[in-house]
């Protein structure tokens, strides 16, 4: 295996054998994201600093989880409690942040490429945790990490991403940790948030929900990035839901059991129903608990 990059930004800089290591040191952390757990000391004497310029429930709690597991010291800010708000520059937030003797950061941001930017210009590793509609790739490896734990591989399955694709780093750091695993991707939605250049990602793409579920083996509902919509993309949530939300009736026909995700936060009834979302075949609560375990292995990869 080549080395690990020095920042994660992307996860098209990783390669499989990457894919593959972050996981299995996520499988012998897993049974340590329980608190009662002996604490891991991995990071101890290490800083992590979470920068969230953008809202998160998920991401910024599971990182500043994972780096107390790991015995890190963690501080936190937001861009509404932070000097930014007094025109401070996110690189002049970043060096003071690191004059402080911070060991890695932790970047999420609303600008497309600015992990990408801060990482040109800091001696730390930079993780992105979700930068504007362009990628989101721990999204990514613990989505994949939840689908290889269920199904031991990964390698010929069928998965359907469907909502939002045009705004979605999920779904772009999805499509490419998934076909990099072995894995076959469909995406579905509205023409408009499902231009056709997507079909360059070497997917398939339909407009048509019912006819994808039957393909798939599992099928992962994305958010109206209703943030990022400069236009109106779909006449109203509620015509988008008749077509495109995932619900039991457009299952009919379906012939195999098909898992359900979402990477949150759901807007029930509008991208899935709370009958499949709640339901035995749903894996969204597993995500959140795997999305623990590779956060702590990608700060003890990354941080040392
Ligand atoms: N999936 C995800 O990124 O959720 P948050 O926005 O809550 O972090």
């Amino acid at each position: 295996m080549d080395p690990l990059p020095a920042h994660l930004l992307s996860v098209r800089e990783l390669e499989r054998a990457h894919i593959e290591h972050i996981f299995a040191v996520a499988d012998r952390l897993l049974a340590q994201t329980n608190e009662s757990a002996k604490p891991e000391t991995i990071l101890s004497g290490r800083t992590v600093a979470l920068l969230f310029f953008e809202d998160s429930t998920r991401t910024r709690i599971s990182f500043e989880l994972a780096a107390k597991r790991l015995s890190a010291q963690v501080i936190a800010i937001s861009s509404s409690a932070s000097s930014v708000q007094k025109g401070e520059t996110l690189l002049d937030t970043v060096r003071n942040i690191l004059a402080m003797h911070v060991h890695a950061i932790v970047l999420r941001h609303s600008a497309s490429g600015a992990p990408h930017f801060i990482a040109r210009h800091v001696p730390v590793p930079v993780i992105n945790a979700g930068d504007g509609t362009n990628e989101h790739p721990t999204q990514a490896l613990l989505d994949a990490y939840t689908l290889r734990r269920r199904w031991g591989t990964l390698e010929g399955k069928k998965i359907l991403i469907v909502g939002d694709i045009r705004h979605s780093r999920v779904a772009r750091s999805n499509v490419h940790c998934l076909q990099r695993l072995g894995a076959h991707v469909m995406l579905a939605g509205p023409p408009t948030l499902l231009p056709s250049f997507f079909e360059r990602w070497h997917v398939r793409v339909t407009y048509d929900v019912r006819e994808a579920l039957r393909w798939c083996d599992a099928v992962m509902t994305l958010r109206m990035q209703l943030e990022r919509h400069q236009t109106k993309f779909v006449p109203s949530l509620r015509e988008y839901a008749s077509h495109y939300a995932v619900t039991a009736d457009k299952l009919l026909g379906a012939q195999k059991e098909v898992l359900f995700m979402h990477p949150g936060p759901i807007n029930r009834g509008v991208e899935i129903s709370d009958e499949l979302a709640d339901g035995s075949q749903s894996l969204i609560l597993e995500q959140v608990t795997h999305g623990l375990a590779i956060r702590m292995a990608i700060l003890s990869l990354w941080c040392r």
